[in-house]
């Protein structure tokens, strides 16, 4: 083994994207700095506002590479010329980089400007990047302003922070600001699954998937936790071992625990609820990630597979296309009010686990059972002699007064997998009033026309009408 190989170089560091184009997630930062770079203006300052581990650093030294660059290949740095090499290597006399957690004092501001009045060495702007810059003194931010308004011609200011809102406003105003975007998750995996190949880790897509989610948009903890998991299990990882790293429930059995809530499956919620608790797993997370695939399953229903706003997998997208089918749009909203209200509780409740089991169990009663909203509106479309989908078009009809119900019996349409054997009658029938007699209910039942409009409600075939 060569010496350079026994080095190990972590994989964050290893993998930090040379140009823009290797900036994963950050479109809309990457395009606006070619253009300035295209078009030659580049402004004073910027500022890079974002979570930890999505870019920021990058995106400053990318940027200062490339407007220093002395053989820029279009808007990229070449990566391969004197000043580029100085910038990654971290010595370039040119670039100065600042750490303002610690440097945030005056008499540090003192500094830079005094640095401000050198010319650069060997490039065409003198750059300096603050990082953590919310760090700094308002007394600091003040000893800067005059600075970052006027600076020399050849003077360049790169901002980063964690904290935008700690940054005074005045520094704000005088920068260009972008805001970072965690990064999603099915780009955080292809960006794992690049680099898996590169290192000859042998992984499959739902352990990268697990990684992904545990990172929660950052690329930083994300190759740090592949890091990781390389370190503990070699250069086979399995979906288990990164589960077991973050206490995540796998892919698989949070579509299955998604698909016993969409077709009423008491019995399978409360055992795989159980199950997860017993075995450890974050519950809170766990009422995220079904949050995050019922938004999942709405952005399908509505907007379909290619909708680029599905933050999904391939496998995930297969799967969410199975479920979509098997609920109504309206009814997966209501159960993400469910859960949207499971989320606010979760802050302060006892019982999580409980709160998550009732709030499950009335969720697959939402999914389930039909509103006597549905059925009356079924009821009254097709008195008006209406062939309509319930859910799609609205009745125009107006309804009569005196067939409103004061009090409307509840009625409840029960569904089961197989469709009873249609039978012709000719009789429509009224809209329920209080009980159905057991007469009415038969009527309805027998009612081909009714039936076909109550088997358009979501779920599967009608075998019973209260
Ligand atoms: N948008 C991104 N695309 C690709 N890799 C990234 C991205 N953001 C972060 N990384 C990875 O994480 C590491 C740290 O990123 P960095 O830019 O230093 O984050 P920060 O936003 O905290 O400054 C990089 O070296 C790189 O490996
Ligand atoms: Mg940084
Ligand atoms: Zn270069």
């Amino acid at each position: 083994m060569s010496s350079s190989q026994q080095i190990h170089i972590a994989l964050p560091l290893k993998y930090r994207p040379m140009t823009f184009d290797d900036v994963v997630g950050q479109e809309h930062v990457t395009r606006t700095l070619r253009h300035a770079i295209k078009s030659g203006r580049i402004a004073n300052a910027y500022l890079f506002i974002g979570s930890r581990g999505i870019g920021k650093t990058t995106l400053s030294r990318i940027f200062a590479k490339a407007i220093n660059c002395l053989n820029p290949n279009g808007v990229e740095p070449c990566g391969e010329c004197s000043n580029c090499k100085q910038i990654v290597e971290g010595r370039s006399l040119d670039v100065v980089e600042i750490d303002g957690a610690s440097h945030n004092k005056v008499e540090d501001v003192h500094q830079i400007i005094d640095a401000v009045q050198f010319a650069p060495t060997s490039s065409k702007y003198k750059i300096f990047i603050v990082d953590e810059v919310h760090m700094l003194t308002s007394a600091a931010f003040n000893a800067l302003l005059k600075t970052l308004e006027e600076p020399p011609p050849y003077v360049r200011f790169i901002f980063a922070t964690t904290e935008g809102d700690k940054v005074l406003p005045t520094i704000i105003s005088r920068c260009q600001r972008f805001d970072l975007r965690r990064i999603l998750t099915n780009q955080i995996v292809s960006r794992l699954e690049y680099i898996c190949e590169k290192e000859n880790i042998n992984v499959d897509r739902d352990a990268l998937l697990a990684i992904a989610r545990g990172a929660e948009g950052g690329m930083r903890d994300a190759l740090s936790s592949l890091d990781q998991l390389i370190s503990f299990r070699g250069n086979t990882i399995t979906e288990e071992d990164a589960l077991n790293v973050f206490g995540l429930v796998s892919r698989k059995a949070l579509e299955d625990l998604a698909r016993a809530m969409l077709t009423g499956d008491a019995a399978t919620i409360l055992h795989s609820v159980e199950l997860f608790d017993s075995a450890g797993k974050n519950m809170r997370r766990l009422a995220g990630e079904l949050m995050q695939h019922f938004r999942n399953l709405i952005v399908f229903q509505a907007l379909g597979k290619n909708a680029p706003e599905l933050e999904v997998t391939a496998d995930q997208a297969d799967s969410l296309e199975e479920q979509a089918k098997l609920c109504h749009p309206s009814r997966i909203f209501k159960i993400a009010d469910l859960l949207a209200e499971m989320d606010d509780k979760l802050r302060y409740v006892l019982s999580v686990r409980t709160l998550i089991e009732m709030t499950l169990l009335k969720a697959s009663r939402v999914a389930k059972v039909a509103t006597i909203e549905e059925v009356m509106r079924a009821v009254q479309a097709l008195k008006a002699g209406m062939n309509v989908s319930i859910e799609t078009q609205k009745v125009s009809t107006p309804v009569q007064p005196a067939e409103v119900p004061q009090k409307p019996a509840p009625v409840e349409v029960v569904q089961k997998k197989e469709a009873p054997q249609a039978k012709v009658v000719e009789k429509k029938e009224e809209a329920p009033r209080r009980e159905l007699t057991a007469e009415e209910r038969r009527k309805i039942l027998d009612d081909d026309k009714l039936n076909n409009l109550l088997n358009t409600l979501p779920g599967s075939k009608v075998i019973d009408v209260r």
